[in-house]
């Protein structure tokens, strides 16, 4: 199964997605391209290193409605089946979510429905649940809808919020132990075909 992975930064989600295939942890699955939102995303290097294509496809440069058409005509182009989100801190436009749809999935670092939304992205999740004083976090793997992180929820992992944490030691344990574990296993779900999402919500297959 062909995907594209959209980043924006450090790449350490679609790192975890190529060292799941290289160890034949994560099965029928091919990075066809990464696609980043800026040409100082780090993870575009991680591309090269592992040799799969990148791009770069810019709202800021080309407006949102050029921005949603180049997107949706690049995936058609490479055949992605599914398109991943991982660290990618922008939005995809409204074709783009709507010819894709229960077909983009998206990695967010809390626990939704909790700390999430427009402007909830990055360190700001952590920092907003130390300044709760919340006792656990964790990560999220959604479908994508039109709206900020509030397509049907695929997968969850939690951790303790430790009293001496600060916002990028939570940050750090949270990419480490939930991000990195449930994002390949929501792309190897989807690759298996268990994945089915009925009124709003994912049902697992058997
Ligand atoms: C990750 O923590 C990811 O969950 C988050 O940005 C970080 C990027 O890390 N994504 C969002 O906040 C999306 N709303 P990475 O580039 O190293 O994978």
């Amino acid at each position: 199964m062909k995907i594209a992975v959209f980043v924006s930064g450090g790449g350490t989600n679609l790192q975890a997605i190529i060292d799941r295939i290289t160890s034949g942890e994560l099965t029928n699955v091919e990075i066809a391209e990464v696609i980043a939102s800026n040409d100082s995303a780090f993870a575009i290097e991680r591309a090269k290193i592992a040799g799969i294509p990148s791009k770069v496809i810019s709202k800021k440069i080309l407006g949102a409605e050029a921005y949603d058409e180049a997107t949706l005509s690049e995936l058609e182009s490479i055949g992605a089946e599914l398109v991943v989100l991982a660290g990618f801190l922008s939005m995809l436009g409204p074709k783009t979510v709507k010819a894709y749809a229960n077909r983009i999935i998206n990695i967010h670092p809390a626990l939704i429905p909790a700390f999430c939304g427009q402007g909830m992205y990055g360190i700001r999740p952590h920092e907003a649940v130390l300044a709760k004083g919340v006792k656990v976090s964790g990560a999220t793997v959604h479908f994508v809808n039109e709206h900020y992180d509030e397509g049907p929820i695929i997968l969850q992992k939690a951790v303790d919020v430790l009293p001496d944490d600060t916002a990028e030691t939570l940050q750090k344990r949270i990419m480490k132990e939930c991000e990195q574990v449930i994002l390949p296993k929501a792309i190897q779900l989807f690759a298996d075909g268990k994945l089915e999402v009925v009124d709003n919500l994912v049902k697992f297959k058997n």
